[in-house]
């Protein structure tokens, strides 16, 4: 079976899979912020897979060196770098996927508005480049705030007349994997087995694991139920850079499989959706060879009391986060 996935498990046989798969190794992949604590480690998880024939490593910090280390790795994936503006048009040509985790985390002293601020104006910078030289690659948001980034890039993409709102993701893989391992924890499960969608948004309250919709079927206590949620809306305290490279790895291994062909591809995603009456919202998708196949409405029916309300308190804070998104790129106007 050479159809396994890398981030859901190690993989024996590697190099015989390596020397099998290169034939399919044909996708282009441009990661944005390569240089940074995220795009390193993703860079070189992105570099073990097998369907990636061309890494582009895009920063405004100078990324040759992360780039000839990660070229010695013998796996199938020509790697090339590019530093600077002027050299970012040539890294986004015939990209496939672009994972954009170019930004500033958020530090010390620096509030939310701050942090939008920095991150809104590089992300409008990229999302502009992505729509001028590969306009149907999907596009991975990562830099946060991820609620106001990703509805921002949709307003830039519709301005250069090339939304296309099945390829726009805000990544949100790592609040999944989180509540994958908190859980598998907490019951003494075998982590392949776990499944907790997580729903809503990206920060905060926002986030919420719907730990009824588990699989498999968990219980919990009304206070255990209370304790888990905020754990896992709240893991992200103090920045996360490997567990979030591993899951943007992730997220990008099963674009790249879906885009190849595979039929049975689904992860949760902060996509243009009608779940709710919100046009932004992370739910679970299902993903093929156009990107979004379908936003999965089902795991938001039958939802215990607790979720619910839950829901329901966070749709005003997501609300305005993507009209700040939108508001952003109308100053521009
Ligand atoms: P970092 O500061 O280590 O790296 C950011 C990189 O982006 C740096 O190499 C910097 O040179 C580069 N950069 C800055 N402006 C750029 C531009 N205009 N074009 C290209 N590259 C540019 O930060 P880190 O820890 O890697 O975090 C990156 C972003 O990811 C932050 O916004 C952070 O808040 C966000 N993040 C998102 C998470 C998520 O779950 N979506 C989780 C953790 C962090």
């Amino acid at each position: 079976d050479l159809s396994g996935s890398y981030c859901g498990g190690i993989r024996k046989r590697s190099q015989r899979c390596y020397s099998y798969v290169q034939p399919h190794a044909s996708y282009k992949v441009a990661v944005l912020g390569a240089a940074g604590d995220i795009g390193q480690p993703l860079a070189l998880l992105i570099k073990m897979f097998p369907l990636v024939s061309a890494l582009n490593l895009y920063d405004i910090a100078d990324v040759k060196g992360v780039a000839v280390d990660l070229s010695h790795c013998n796996t199938p994936s020509r790697v090339a770098d590019f530093t600077g503006a002027s050299e970012l048009a040539d890294c986004l040509k015939g990209a496939d996927v672009v994972v954009i985790p170019a930004g500033v985390p958020r530090e010390r002293g620096m509030t939310p508005d701050d942090l939008f601020n920095i991150n809104a104006s590089i992300v409008k910078t990229l999302v502009e480049a992505v729509a001028d030289n590969c306009p149907d690659a999907l596009i991975h948001i990562i830099s946060s705030p991820v609620n106001s980034t990703v509805p921002m890039a949709a307003e830039i993409l519709k301005q250069k007349g090339v939304y296309d709102p099945k390829k726009l993701f805000g990544v949100t893989t790592l609040d999944v994997v989180r509540a994958n391992t908190f859980v598998s924890q907490e019951k003494n499960l075998r982590l392949i087995d776990v499944d907790v969608p997580v729903v809503g948004g990206h920060a905060g309250i926002t986030i919420l694991p719907l730990l009824s919709k588990a699989k498999p079927s968990v219980t919990f206590s009304d206070e255990q139920v209370q304790e888990l949620t905020v754990r896992i809306q709240n893991a992200g305290a103090g920045s996360a850079t490997l567990s979030m490279a591993y899951a943007a790895a992730r997220f990008v291994e099963s674009s790249l499989r879906a885009l190849d062909g595979d039929s049975d591809v689904y992860e949760c995603a902060y996509v243009q959706s009608n779940v709710t009456e919100l046009p932004f919202f992370a739910s679970r998708i299902k993903l093929g060879r156009k990107g979004v196949e379908a936003v999965i409405s089902s795991e938001l029916h039958g939802l215990t009391d607790y979720e619910h309300k839950a829901l329901e308190t966070l749709k005003p804070e997501l609300k305005a986060s993507i009209e700040k998104g939108v508001a952003f790129v109308g100053s521009f106007i």
